[in-house]
């Protein structure tokens, strides 16, 4: 595991686009692992900036979800397909039909995520996969509890989730209380993970899961397991940490 402390949001986002930008310029094809939320912002302007700016190209690239509102439309502006399709796939040059965001209204939610699972496998799985981590310690909608090997299914969120996610929306009523959500054997099959997370309010979550010990209840501690993870944070969401890295 490695761990890249940088002095500002902006700067973690930069860092973090990096080695996205690398993926796709070695394997023009890649298989991209993306996620919604505020963290994730600085590191997607970071790639618009490299598509713009230095041509990286995404015309071959496929993206793959972790997760999104179980009740949500695609074009509610709080679900995450209307986020990805806002915030980063309208400003590069990725086929939409490339881009696989879980459907929140799908008659079958179970079927859904089977088949979101059977199109990973058969785009050959994925290169790299961006991570953010709540304030639970959760990944993607895994909330603590989750088995390492849980697959995409249908999750049911934690009241403080709920309430984190509250400030996107009008009031705490209008949260989804239900997520379609990449599992944790999912997630830990990506062959490159890279974890995002800054500000203070991160803190006490990135450093149980970095030098506590390996525990469902904080799912992100599960990392550890995996060979190739980046940590890029922020000096706040750092200030816990006990170890220099
Ligand atoms: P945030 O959410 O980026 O909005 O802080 C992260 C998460 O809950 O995974």
């Amino acid at each position: 595991m490695k761990v890249i402390i940088k002095e500002d949001y902006a700067a973690m986002g930069k860092e973090a686009a990096k080695y996205f930008a690398e993926v796709i310029r070695n394997k023009p094809n890649a298989v991209l692992g993306l996620a919604t939320g505020s963290t994730p912002i600085s590191t997607y302007k970071e790639l618009i900036r490299l598509h713009e700016e230095e041509g990286l190209d995404f015309s071959q690239v496929t993206t793959f979800n972790l997760d999104e509102y179980l009740g949500l439309t695609g074009d509610h502006k709080q679900s995450y397909r209307y986020f990805m399709d806002t915030n980063l796939f309208n400003r590069l040059n990725i086929k939409k039909e490339n881009t696989n965001v879980l459907s929140g209204v799908a008659d079958n939610p179970e079927a859904e995520c089977r088949e979101f699972e059977e199109k990973i496998k058969a785009a050959g799985g994925i290169d790299i996969q961006l991570l953010g981590i709540g304030g639970n310690g959760h990944i993607a909608f895994n909330e603590p509890g989750s088995s390492e090997n849980s697959r995409t299914r249908v999750v049911d969120l934690t009241k403080e989730t709920i309430e984190d996610n509250s400030r996107f929306f009008e009031k705490v009523e209008d949260v989804p209380t239900q997520a379609l959500s990449m599992g944790m054997g999912t997630i830990l099959e990506a062959k490159k993970i890279v974890i995002i997370a800054n500000k203070e309010s991160k803190a006490k979550g990135v450093a149980v899961s970095i030098e506590g010990p390996v525990i469902t209840d904080v799912p992100a501690s599960i990392l550890q397991k995996h060979s190739d993870v980046i940590w890029v944070i922020d000096k706040s969401a750092a200030s816990l940490l006990k170890n220099s890295y």
